[in-house]
């Protein structure tokens, strides 16, 4: 069983900016939740325990997110506001994170390797929050149950359009094992030209404890970065990963189309913000013509 999620949340995020000058990307919302409280739904919906977020010093604020504040929920509960005093006590009870400090922004494979001594020789998940999913089941949930069977790193794939691959970490397939399973033989990290396939890296991982020796010796690649990809190559080259197409559908949520399509499709969810949205929505169509 894998109880441990990497979530790696040291970036500037700045394809957001301004708004995450002073305010962590991981806390811009969808509806009325941050980033961080789906991604981390997502987690616990797959059995993870342990949270481990690499973040730096311009992210305390998520910290205060997962911790109890004492003086709301004081108000809360005077005011009568019951269920709002629950769902705060909720979020803080559930998560019990860890924090490590990436205190240089060196890249993801960099991150990662700072969670190594909590990682501790084991398998674990790695959740990148800017990428939210709006499925019936957790996607992490997902791949947890695919490693069970294959006991190999999975990573989650998506098809992108070919003018989208030069953004990704792009795989090439050894082989199709049924059930949107792949056995994978190579990856590029945001190939410029010729890449193996239209299938991307999303930032969901499920990895074998072996990378973290690999991100601790190689060398930076794309960006003058240490890449995840990269490490993740060589476990393939070595022993063997896997690609997974997920059921659910992904958001970009790192930038602002992503972010505004996720607020969309989520608010499906929320019945008393649907009806606006229909309203904004019929208004936006009127105006176009
Ligand atoms: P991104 O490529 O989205 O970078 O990183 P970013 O800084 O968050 O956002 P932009 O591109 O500048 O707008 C993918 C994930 O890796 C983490 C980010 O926090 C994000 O979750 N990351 C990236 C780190 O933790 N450290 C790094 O050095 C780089």
């Amino acid at each position: 069983m894998i109880k441990k999620a990497v979530f790696p949340v040291a970036g500037f995020g700045t394809r957001m900016l301004p708004a995450t000058k002073s305010i962590p990307k991981e806390l811009l919302n969808i509806v009325n939740k941050p980033l961080i409280h789906y991604a981390v739904m997502e987690a616990i919906a797959a059995g993870i325990e342990e949270i481990i977020f690499v973040t730096a010093n311009h992210k305390r604020a998520l910290d205060d997110y997962f911790d109890d504040n004492f003086q709301l929920n004081q108000a809360l509960k005077e005011a009568g506001k019951t269920d709002l005093y629950h769902e705060m006590k909720d979020i803080a009870g559930r998560v019990h994170p860890i924090f490590v400090r990436q205190k240089e922004q060196k890249g993801l494979g960099h991150a990662i390797l700072q969670a190594a001594s909590v990682i501790n020789n084991e398998p674990f998940v790695v959740i990148l929050p800017d990428d939210i999913f709006y499925s019936k089941e957790s996607v992490t949930k997902q791949l947890v149950d695919r490693f069970a069977t294959v006991q190999k790193s999975i990573v989650g794939l998506q098809s992108v359009a070919p003018e989208k691959t030069h953004l990704y970490g792009v795989v090439s397939i050894d082989s199709d094992e049924g059930n949107g399973l792949y056995k994978l033989n190579d990856m590029v990290e945001k190939p410029k030209v010729n890449p193996p396939s239209n299938k991307a890296i999303v930032g969901r991982y499920v990895l074998t404890p072996d990378v973290m020796d690999v991100l601790a010796s190689i060398k930076p690649g794309v960006g003058g970065e240490i890449q995840l990809t990269d490490a993740i190559l060589k476990v393939c080259q070595d022993d063997a990963v896997y690609g997974m197409e997920y059921e659910g559908r992904r958001f970009d949520c790192g930038n602002k189309e992503g972010l505004l399509r996720a607020s969309i499709a989520f608010a499906r969810d929320y019945p008393d913000t649907l009806s606006a949205l229909i309203d904004e929505t019929k208004d936006l169509h009127n105006n176009h013509r």
